[in-house]
């Protein structure tokens, strides 16, 4: 029996279990939360929407994370979202513990499922997952490449007044102010953007605003949010990751992923495309990038090395 583990039953985690089941994705869908009621009352609430929505899938909801066994996918929310005025930075100490607390837990309980981690700051967060875990590197990425594209596609197809559906990119780098839209893999229906700006139909300085629009795409929402941050677009954009590995689809997609030595880094998480298929990330893809790009992956990835150096801290 398939079965979907959501640990951290909050925004998204909610938002999640109510895709998976409209999606078919699996039979059951467990949600774990810290929160004592949390968990079981959305699991009731969606198992009520069961008679008239006609999905199949059964849903359970417990503060106890022994309920992980035997999970196919498990997707990590749980933590501390943030608050107007904070970055994603600001949540390392407190999510780390959590991250200690559920890598033991998926140790013990569900060693040889699929993780998906959605915590921020995202790429240390996964990090520290992967080594308290003990993981395989290809059992493990975090989710913040599909989110930064769907962003950059929305505000693109916004700006060209063209449908996102054909337009396509990729957001690489770390999850934060720093990440790297690549200017030159973005195509509408496979025309280059950078033909479209030739051509007028969008200006270079447009597309730079964009960019940093996509940049604070997440600062925006909780800007207007105040109590909480973004879990709508978050939540599909998992899915999306969750999907290619059920159905063995071999997306090709921007995924946080444990590099040894590709892109020249080392020991770290970071935003890359790699193909997803049934034995997880099956091959990570290494692309020739010119100077500006490079430099601005390398300024990335210092960002995500300092973060990481203080979960390797807190792990001694
Ligand atoms: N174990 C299980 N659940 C926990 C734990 C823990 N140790 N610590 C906190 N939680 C739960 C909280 O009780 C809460 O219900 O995690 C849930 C988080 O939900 P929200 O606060 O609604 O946050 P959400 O919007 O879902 O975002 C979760 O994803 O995008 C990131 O920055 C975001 O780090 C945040 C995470």
């Amino acid at each position: 029996m398939k079965k979907i583990s959501l640990i951290g039953a909050g925004n998204i985690g909610g938002t999640l279990a109510s895709i998976i089941a409209e999606k078919n994705l699996c039979e059951e869908i467990l949600l774990v939360d810290i929160l004592e009621g949390l968990a079981q009352g959305k699991a009731m609430d969606l198992s009520q929407s069961r008679a008239i929505n006609g999905f199949s899938a059964k849903y359970i909801g417990t503060s106890n994370f022994r309920a992980i066994h035997n999970s196919q996918v498990i997707i990590v929310t749980a933590g501390v979202a943030r608050k107007p005025g904070m970055t994603r930075d600001d949540l390392i100490e407190i999510n780390f513990k959590v991250m200690k607390d559920i890598g033991s837990a998926i140790k013990t309980y569900s060693p040889n499922a699929f993780v998906i981690c959605v915590t921020n700051p995202l790429d240390a967060m996964v990090w520290t997952l992967k080594k308290v875990s003990g993981l395989k590197k290809q059992m493990i990425v975090g989710m913040a490449g599909t989110l930064d594209s769907s962003r950059f596609r929305f505000f693109l197809s916004q700006e060209l007044q063209i449908s996102e559906k054909y337009i396509q990119t990729m957001v690489l780098g770390g999850h934060g102010d720093t990440m790297v839209p690549l200017l030159k893999y973005t195509t509408v229906s496979g025309i280059p953007l950078l033909e479209l700006i030739e051509k007028k139909f969008i200006s270079k300085s447009k597309v730079h605003e964009i960019i940093e629009r996509t940049r604070n795409g997440g600062g925006e929402i909780v800007k207007l949010l105040k109590s909480s941050s973004a879990f709508y677009a978050p939540a599909i954009s998992t899915i999306e990751i969750a999907e290619s590995f059920l159905k063995n689809e071999k997306k090709l997609i921007p995924c946080s992923s444990y590099l040894e030595g590709e892109y020249g880094v080392k020991d770290l998480f970071v935003g890359i495309p790699v193909i997803i298929g049934k034995n997880g990330v099956e091959r990570i893809v290494e692309l020739k990038f010119d100077r500006d790009e490079k430099d601005n992956f390398n300024h990335s990835v210092r960002s995500v090395v300092e973060l990481t150096k203080k979960c390797k801290k807190l792990l001694e």
